[in-house]
């Protein structure tokens, strides 16, 4: 691969790796795979399909807890279940300190019937395309004293915007299994249709037509027209502009567009290829300088100028006179493109795009913060959670649940 091709990649794979990674929470990150702290062990949360990396931390429930049931067993005991962090306590249930299952019968105290180990780590079915979780427990189990309680969760593709509740399916003598169909589990498949992109997995169409039109970006040289071009003719169709009084040069053309979705971090990537020619860089990703001085020339270009070999050089630095910092020019020259990272805010409105980056005036990167790529509210409030824990836990009572009456005593 020509190099300073691959710098300029890398460059711009960077910039957006580094902007997702602030965007990220302080969940560890290691290998590629999302892990949770939990006080006794860290355990990772996310599974590897061999295609895919699924991340079930949508799923953790911070404050509260799942609760399951039998629904085929009228007198089924209600189950209280976590992921990847043991259970927060529950108003009313005493559940044994650090249980990720709980059970709790009609009669009697309920049960840890499964705990997080080191064990307890998602893993991929690849015949089923399910995800199981295991959780062993060290509460013995009454039908066979030589064996703890087990408790197992499968996890089955549903698609849609509910991400769903565990529901128990079956108890096979001291394992207790349960189902949960929800969309995090589901293969992704992303399809655009002009400036809008289906996600299969939330079954929710981002549309982004609602924010054309020309928007200058503060503080930075930039004019951006998303889903449309500048109308400018110094632009030439482009969809990023950066202007310099009368003359514009394009990041990126109209027509090459591309959209994209990353879960993890809830956010819309729109990515513009094909504008002008980046500035020349050589071959080893510094940046010509021009105009620079060389003997008693000014050098506005790549030149041949004093090689024994044809091969064009440039000066990194303004004056080479005094510095002869030099380097071969790349050969290959690759396009301007930018990209732009939508995220949701519900009260930002259209909002409007700011610059996060530039690399090497070949590549910039731009935050946009809009309520249009909010996705419906009932999953929001889920994922949102991942994010920003508000702990309403000193709001449960610790006795029993709150009764709510309306304004009148009976
Ligand atoms: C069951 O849990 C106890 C701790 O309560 C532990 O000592 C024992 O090894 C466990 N048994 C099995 C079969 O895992
Ligand atoms: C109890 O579990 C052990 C280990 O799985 C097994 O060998 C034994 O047969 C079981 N006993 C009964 C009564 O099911
Ligand atoms: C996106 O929205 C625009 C107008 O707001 C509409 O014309 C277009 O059909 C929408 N596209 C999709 C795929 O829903
Ligand atoms: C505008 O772009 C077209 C191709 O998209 C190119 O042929 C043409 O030379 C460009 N014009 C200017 C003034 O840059
Ligand atoms: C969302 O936008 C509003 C208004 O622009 C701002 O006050 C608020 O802090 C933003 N919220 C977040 C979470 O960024």
């Amino acid at each position: 691969m020509d190099t300073s091709k691959f710098l300029l990649t890398c460059a711009l794979l960077c910039t957006v790796t580094e902007v997702l990674s602030n965007v990220l929470d302080d969940y560890t990150k290691t290998d590629g795979a999302y892990s949770v702290n939990t006080a006794a062990v860290e355990v990772r949360c996310s599974v590897w399909t061999g295609k895919d990396l699924i991340d079930l931390r949508p799923l953790i429930h911070t404050t509260g807890s799942y609760l399951a049931t039998d629904k085929d067993n009228e007198n089924s005991p209600d189950f209280y279940i976590n992921i990847c962090q043991p259970l927060n306590p529950i108003p009313g249930v005493l559940c044994p300190p650090g249980a990720a299952v709980c059970m709790n019968p009609d009669k009697g105290q309920p049960i840890d019937i499964g705990r997080i180990t080191s064990q307890s780590t998602p893993e991929y079915n690849s015949n089923t395309g399910n995800v199981e979780m295991v959780f062993q427990s060290t509460t013995p189990c009454s039908q066979n004293t030589s064996l703890n309680y087990t408790s197992k969760v499968i996890f089955s593709c549903q698609s849609g915007t509910d991400l769903g509740t565990p529901q128990m399916i079956r108890q096979q003598q001291c394992l207790y299994v349960f189902e949960w169909a929800t969309p995090v589990v589901c293969p992704e498949i992303l399809t655009t249709s002009g400036c809008s992109l289906h996600v299969s997995q939330l079954q929710y169409t981002f549309n982004l037509t609602s924010l054309s039109g020309l928007v200058q970006v503060p503080a930075s040289s930039y004019k951006i027209n998303v889903c449309d071009s500048i109308p400018d003719s110094a632009c030439n169709n482009s969809a990023v502009c950066q202007m310099d009084g009368a003359s514009g040069v394009s990041f990126g053309h109209s027509k090459a567009m591309s959209l994209d979705y990353k879960r993890q971090d809830q956010t819309v990537i729109m990515t513009y290829a094909g504008g002008d020619p980046c500035p020349p860089v050589t071959d080893k990703g510094d940046m010509c300088v021009f105009p620079s001085q060389y003997l008693k020339k000014t050098l506005t270009e790549c030149t041949t100028e004093g090689m024994t070999e044809q091969r064009l050089w440039c000066p990194i630095t303004s004056d080479w006179n005094k510095d002869h910092q030099w380097g071969n020019c790349a050969t290959e020259s690759t396009k301007r493109q930018s990209t732009i990272l939508f995220t949701c805010n519900r009260t930002a409105g259209r909002g409007s795009p700011e610059l996060l980056s530039e690399t090497k005036g070949c590549s910039s990167t731009f935050r946009w913060i809009t309520s249009a790529v909010c996705t419906p509210k009932k999953m929001e409030c889920q994922l949102v959670s991942l994010h920003k824990t508000y702990d309403l836990r000193t709001l449960s009572s610790l006795t029993e649940p709150w009764k709510f009456s309306s304004g009148t005593d009976q």
